[in-house]
């Protein structure tokens, strides 16, 4: 007999006490825990104060519920000020309870900086500073995949103000995951592969299907396939984070298409690990403000044939650099 008091049991110790802090890497080369490169994100993030409002951390190393404060009302200065730091320590903040009309949310955006117009989202406020995502039982959610916004632009959005409006009884939650984490979690040989290479981003993936032939020529002369590094530091806090997602990057120039694409699928493929996410649940009136270079997104599509309805202001960003 085991220790256990079963015949079946054989079991002495848990089948990881071996690896200890060591952990243990997957077919892919990728560490999967534990993962330890965690801790020093987490402890710092434990150790910041704020003065003009509250903070409840929610997840790891990402996701912060900021409460005390009013977005509809003009914030002074200072607590922008402080708002902005907490963006790109948290990387996310949430905020419950904030209604707000669409000068409202676009006065509270346009103060971390100028807005873009999005030319394949319709704005059906008559605000075109606001894309509405408006999904019902003819229209539906199909931002379930992990992306960056508008990365197929030259100055893609450094941020995102998301507002919700209307949210299903239960589903439609928004996952956020951590690409500076995902960053530091692949393995020293692929950090190696993919130094210095760049990837090309594009809009007609996403967005060509709803336009003519003329209309693409159009989009194509304005909006050209850009490239941007397949890692990028960020620009305030200079930390390196991994810029290729799902919906936007169709390749990798360097790279011949199926080395990229196995490459790619490797990147992309970080997002999906549940430790480097936070899950937010949308309540109305519930607003999520992302740095749009340190995370990538993920919008849940559980809820047909309920409606959701959310409108988001995006604040635009400088070019990204290695
Ligand atoms: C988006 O992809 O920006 C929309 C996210 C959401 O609707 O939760």
């Amino acid at each position: 007999m085991t220790k256990t008091g079963h015949a079946d049991i054989v079991a002495a110790a848990d089948p990881s006490a071996r690896l200890g802090a060591q952990g243990r890497t997957m077919g892919w080369g990728n560490r999967v825990g534990p993962l330890n490169h965690l801790a020093e994100e987490r402890e710092r993030l434990a150790a910041l104060t704020w003065e003009r409002f509250e903070v409840v951390r929610v997840g790891a190393t990402l996701g912060a519920e900021v409460r005390g404060l009013t977005l509809a009302r003009p914030l002074d200065e200072a607590t922008i000020d402080e708002l902005r730091r907490a963006l790109f320590a948290y990387k996310v903040l949430f905020f419950r309870d904030q209604p707000l009309t669409a000068d409202q949310h676009v006065a509270f955006a346009s103060r971390f900086g100028e807005l873009e117009i999005h030319p394949f989202i319709p704005s059906n406020t008559g605000t075109p500073e606001l894309v509405r995502f408006e999904k019902t039982a003819e229209v539906g959610g199909y931002e379930n995949i992990w992306h960056h916004d508008v990365t197929w632009r030259e100055r893609p959005s450094m941020g995102a103000v998301l507002h919700a409006i209307e949210v299903p009884p239960v589903g439609g939650d928004t996952l956020f995951c951590d690409m500076h984490a995902a960053y530091e979690g692949l393995s020293d040989d692929v950090k190696g592969r993919v130094a210095g290479l760049h990837a090309r981003h594009d809009f007609l993936r996403a967005f060509g299907a709803n336009l003519t032939e003329a209309q693409k020529a159009e989009m194509r002369a304005r909006y050209p396939v850009v490239e941007h590094p397949v890692v990028v530091s960020h620009d305030v806090t200079g930390r390196s984070l991994l810029y290729v997602n799902r919906v936007f990057t169709t390749g990798i120039v360097e790279l011949a298409a199926e080395e990229s694409e196995e490459l790619l699928e490797q990147l992309c493929r970080q997002a999906d690990l549940p430790e480097y996410q936070v899950r937010f649940h949308w309540e109305p009136d519930s607003v999520a403000f992302w740095d749009n270079r340190a995370v990538q997104h993920y919008a849940t599509s559980d809820y047909w044939p309920e409606r959701r309805v959310m409108e988001r202001a995006s604040i635009i960003g400088a070019r990204p650099a290695a």
